[in-house]
């Protein structure tokens, strides 16, 4: 699909070699970013908070690596903005050095930005007399793992852009506990340290490193995700909420972020819907709870 659209805009030739489990395959496509324009890598843009970036990034000039597992998503999503598609598995080391090996041809190995969004919540709403480790494993391994390897692995190119721009995607969850969130919790406690260090680390040095922190996101797959598939529970999450945030919210936030000069970091910015005042305190209009606290898992 990505060939196509390369091929039906006339836009360059295929660049690069996605990478599967180590593997080289054909799913890097897309044009090369013209002279001047900007390079942006969104990790997770199959779905959700990291598609909707991915587009308004596009929106706003951008050339736009979309990289996640699913590759027919990230093909589709690249043909309809004209950017790239590389499958990557943020966890894998192979996988994540065939991303940085696509930027390179793409833009002469300079990137704009980064948004490390790949993540998610498993393992339900289990105490931590409950918890399921593997569960708490793949947690810890997406959200901060992953996003400390794409990170290595596209440092270079940001710091060679001269004014790079990195927006890691936390959320509410790391800056506070909920009963039956521990295992998530402390994963997104995870990418708000390792954003925090990364700033001190690089304070010398023309990257930018930014955490936007979500509350309630309606999106169609991470609570779905969270709940292992179960619907009932997904959806009552948002029960009566009038209107959560959606990844356009957080999306336009993330652009907003992106888009300052050079010199301002937005080191940190939560973003919550009126609804949600705290975790624990969201406004929902139920037939048999009119308004009420909650132990909402939004986030
Ligand atoms: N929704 C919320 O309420 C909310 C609130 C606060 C923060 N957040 C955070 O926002 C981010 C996006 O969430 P979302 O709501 O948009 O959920 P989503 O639709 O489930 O998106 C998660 C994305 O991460 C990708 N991903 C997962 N594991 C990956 C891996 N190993 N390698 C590469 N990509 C991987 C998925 O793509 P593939 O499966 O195709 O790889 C998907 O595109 C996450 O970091 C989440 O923790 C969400």
């Amino acid at each position: 699909m990505g060939d196509e659209c390369a091929t039906a805009r006339g836009a360059g030739p295929r660049v690069g070699a996605g990478v599967q489990d180590g593997r080289v395959s054909e799913h890097a496509t897309g044009p090369t970013t013209p002279p001047g324009r900007r390079t942006a890598v969104v990790t997770g843009a199959s779905s959700g908070i990291g598609e909707a970036t991915a587009r308004r990034l596009a929106a706003a000039g951008y050339h736009v690596v979309c990289a996640a597992r699913r590759t027919e998503r990230v093909e589709a999503l690249a043909a309809e903005i004209g950017g790239t598609a590389v499958t990557c598995d943020v966890t894998d080391p192979a996988s994540v050095a065939g991303l940085a090996s696509t930027v390179g041809s793409l833009s002469g190995g300079r990137l704009d930005l980064l948004v490390n969004n790949a993540g998610g919540a498993f393992g339900g709403a289990a105490s931590v007399a409950e918890a399921d480790a593997d569960a708490w494993r793949a947690m810890f391994e997406v959200n901060v793992v992953g996003l400390m390897e794409v990170t290595k692995a596209l440092l270079p190119a940001l710091v060679a852009s001269g004014a790079g721009a990195v927006v890691n995607v936390g959320s509410t969850a790391g800056r506070l506990a909920y009963e039956g969130g521990a295992g998530y919790t402390a994963a997104k406690h995870g990418t708000k340290v390792v954003n925090e260090t990364l700033r001190l680390e690089l304070y010398d040095q023309p990257v930018r490193i930014m955490e936007v922190a979500p509350g309630m996101v309606r999106t169609d797959e991470f609570a779905l995700n969270r709940f292992d598939g179960d619907r009932a529970a997904a959806d009552a999450v948002y029960a009566g909420v009038a209107e959560p945030l959606v990844a356009d919210d957080v999306a336009d936030a993330i652009v907003w972020m992106a888009t300052r000069p050079a010199h301002v970091s937005i080191d940190e910015l939560v973003i919550r819907p009126k609804a949600q005042a705290h975790q624990h305190k969201v406004h929902r209009v139920l037939p048999d709870r009119p308004s009420a606290d909650d132990d909402s898992l939004g986030d």
